[in-house]
């Protein structure tokens, strides 16, 4: 399988393109960005540790040699700044993503390729996709809310002292201001989270606004989020390569499950060769099903001023 990653010179592009070298699943990665030079570091610096992972193609590109991908993978963008919301980024995102799909399509794709959206505002983003590139929405899809949900299970982790890839809590909706955390399935190894004595509402609602804020957190910290979003991306890819059928929160056009329509955003998804290959409809608490609809409602009142 061929990944061009675009943007592929910055931290999230090169951090994913690392997730997935170490993978060692994908056969052929290739990075482009409008900084050249920078992703033919990244792409050499990956080279010189091919011979201890694995046996891929790894180089800086073009849109000319992306043409036979089977996803292209678009991590290019201007980072959020520390106290800025990701949806304020929206207007210095938007001409910038749209000029990255002019280019996809006049270089040319295959029509079973795939389009897998991180730049951000990334729900937003995956809509147009959705919209200018003119294939079926199962194959666009966005990284939507795979990081919070990641960040979110490995924090109540953490607290609680469990065993991290055992606790299982999704966050859903937007990525950004308005997602919300699904306690009514959240489990550790199956059994109920919310079952467990220390997993009080006042703990609940800590590790919640410890997610929300995690973002800004580590942008402060260390500039940007990396290494998470990077093996997040790689857990969608490989979902895809092996056609595993993940039941995971990408973002993709939502058209019906909870009464949401016509917008990308984050519900339970089933992920595999085809891409998005259908939205489950889980059981949600009345107040989370709320929250997951005034998600979308914020959504579409932030398109609608796109789009305006
Ligand atoms: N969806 C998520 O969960 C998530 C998480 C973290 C970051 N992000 C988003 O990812 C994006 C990248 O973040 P980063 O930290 O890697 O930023 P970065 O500045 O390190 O990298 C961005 C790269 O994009 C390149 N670029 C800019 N314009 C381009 C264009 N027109 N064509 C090709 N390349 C171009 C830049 O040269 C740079 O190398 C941002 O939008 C950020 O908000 C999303």
């Amino acid at each position: 399988m061929k990944v061009t990653i675009i943007g592929g010179g910055g931290r999230v592009g090169s951090c994913a393109a690392f997730a997935l070298q170490c993978g060692g699943l994908v056969s052929e990665l290739q990075l482009i960005d409008a900084n050249l030079e920078t992703a033919q570091g990244e792409a050499l610096d990956l080279l010189h540790g091919s011979a201890f992972c694995g046996d891929q193609k790894i180089y800086a590109g073009d849109y000319a040699r992306a043409a036979d991908s089977d996803i292209f993978l678009i991590t290019a963008g201007l980072r959020r700044k520390p106290d800025e919301s990701r949806l304020d980024l929206i207007n210095r995102n938007v001409a910038l993503f749209v000029g990255i799909l002019d280019s996809i399509r006049s270089a040319g794709f295959r029509k079973d390729a795939q389009v897998f959206v991180v730049s951000n505002p990334v729900d937003i983003l995956t809509q147009l996709a959705v919209e200018r590139l003119g294939l079926r929405w199962q194959q666009v899809y966005g990284l939507g809310t795979m990081l919070d949900t990641s960040r979110f299970s490995s924090f109540i982790a953490d607290e609680l002292k469990l065993a991290p890839t055992q606790v299982k809590a999704l966050i859903l909706g937007e990525h950004g201001d308005s997602m919300l955390p699904v306690w009514s399935s959240a489990s550790v190894n199956g059994l109920p989270l919310t079952g467990l004595p220390e997993c009080t509402p006042s703990f609940q609602n800590a590790v919640f606004e410890r997610t929300k804020g995690s973002g800004a957190e580590v942008i402060k910290k260390k500039g940007g989020a990396g290494w998470a979003v990077g093996v997040a991306i790689r857990d969608v890819i490989h979902a895809v390569l092996l056609n595993r059928r993940c039941l995971l929160p990408v973002s993709s056009l939502v058209q019906g499950a909870y009464d949401v329509r016509d917008i990308c955003l984050s519900v339970p998804s089933v992920v595999g060769r085809e891409g998005v290959i259908k939205h489950v409809e889980i059981k949600l608490w009345p107040k989370e099903l709320m929250a997951l609809q005034a998600s979308a409602r914020a959504l579409k009142d932030t398109l609608a001023k796109v789009k305006a």
